[in-house]
């Protein structure tokens, strides 16, 4: 069987299953109350980009809500290597999202020894050379109403998923969520970076206000390796317009430049050399042969 004709394969609680036949119930804590977390792991070469971090992360997200039970850490490693050879994903994305389960009963007070639920599958997706990585984005920003624990990867995704369709409603390609306060917190689903005129790179200080990104923190010490600095200090919607350049980052966009907001064009219009250069550093960083993979940045 070619790997088109195969099945797609997903993991529910501890078994392999065609993807379209995995079963949830309706019941479960995650459908009734968003009560679970995710992640998503880029995946290039085959490889599994950050893994650690992204368990790391995972495993703190618990913490915070208090799960009191933790998954196994290695069965979630295996399965992470086992999807992306089953499903023969060279480039694209592990997701892997945990929920309080199910109980059969619709109950606020969360069982005190939870039976998670435990959902992973894997798909293939190009990471580097997308149109978004070589033009650039434009993006709208959208009023941040979310909660107050961003710092959690929480699964309920409402105020990301309506910025991002009114993103496209308004014939963008993404949104930057903004705090009353006039303050840029993140992306929809990234963190938000800008560029000044002076070269300095700036992006928001981690807090309960934004999520930790595994990227983010990768390009932290990507540059500081090479010697490169980095600003964090939260910036206002205003500042990021009157940047010369912008970019984001996420796992499955890696480094996206930014080339307009809210209909203000940034710089050139096109990707600028702070951010080819942010790029070619983070591909190479995951093992790209930039040459091959990404000609354009020097461009
Ligand atoms: C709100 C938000 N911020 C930041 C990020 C970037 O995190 P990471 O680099 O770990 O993918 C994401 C990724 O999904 C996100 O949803």
């Amino acid at each position: 069987m070619t790997r088109q004709a195969m099945a797609r394969q997903a993991w529910v609680n501890g078994v392999y299953v065609a993807a379209d036949e995995a079963r949830i119930s309706p019941f479960d804590r995650g459908f009734l109350f968003a009560d679970g977390v995710y992640e998503v792991t880029a995946v290039y070469g085959g490889r599994l980009i950050d893994m650690g971090r992204h368990l790391d992360r995972l495993e703190r997200s618990l913490r915070e809500l208090k799960f009191g039970t933790m998954p196994d850490r290695h069965e979630l490693e295996e399965v992470h290597r086992t999807l992306v050879a089953h499903n023969g994903i060279d480039e694209g994305y592990v997701y892997l999202q945990v929920t309080r389960g199910a109980y059969g009963a619709r109950d606020f007070v969360a069982p005190e020894t939870p039976r998670l639920t435990i959902f992973m599958f894997a798909e293939p997706r190009a990471l580097i050379d997308t149109p978004s990585a070589r033009n650039g984005t434009r993006i709208v920003s959208v009023p941040d109403i979310r909660w107050a624990r961003r710092d959690i990867k929480s699964v309920g995704l409402l105020a990301q998923a309506l910025a991002k369709t009114e993103a496209k409603v308004r014939g963008a390609d993404d949104a930057w969520l903004v705090a009353p306060d006039g303050f840029v917190t993140e992306g929809a689903s990234s963190n938000a970076w800008i560029v000044t005129k002076d070269g300095e790179i700036i992006t928001r200080a981690i807090s309960n206000m934004i999520l930790a990104g595994v990227t983010r923190h990768a390009l932290f010490d990507a540059l500081g390796q090479r010697g490169g600095k980095i600003t964090e200090r939260s910036f206002t919607l205003e500042e990021a317009k009157a940047a010369v350049e912008a970019f984001s980052t996420a796992a499955t966009g890696l480094v996206t430049p930014v080339v307009e907001i809210d209909g203000v064009v940034l710089g050139s219009g096109r990707p600028g050399a702070v951010t080819r250069g942010v790029q070619k550093i983070y591909y190479t960083a995951i093992g790209a042969d930039v040459a091959k993979a990404a000609p354009w940045v020097e461009t």
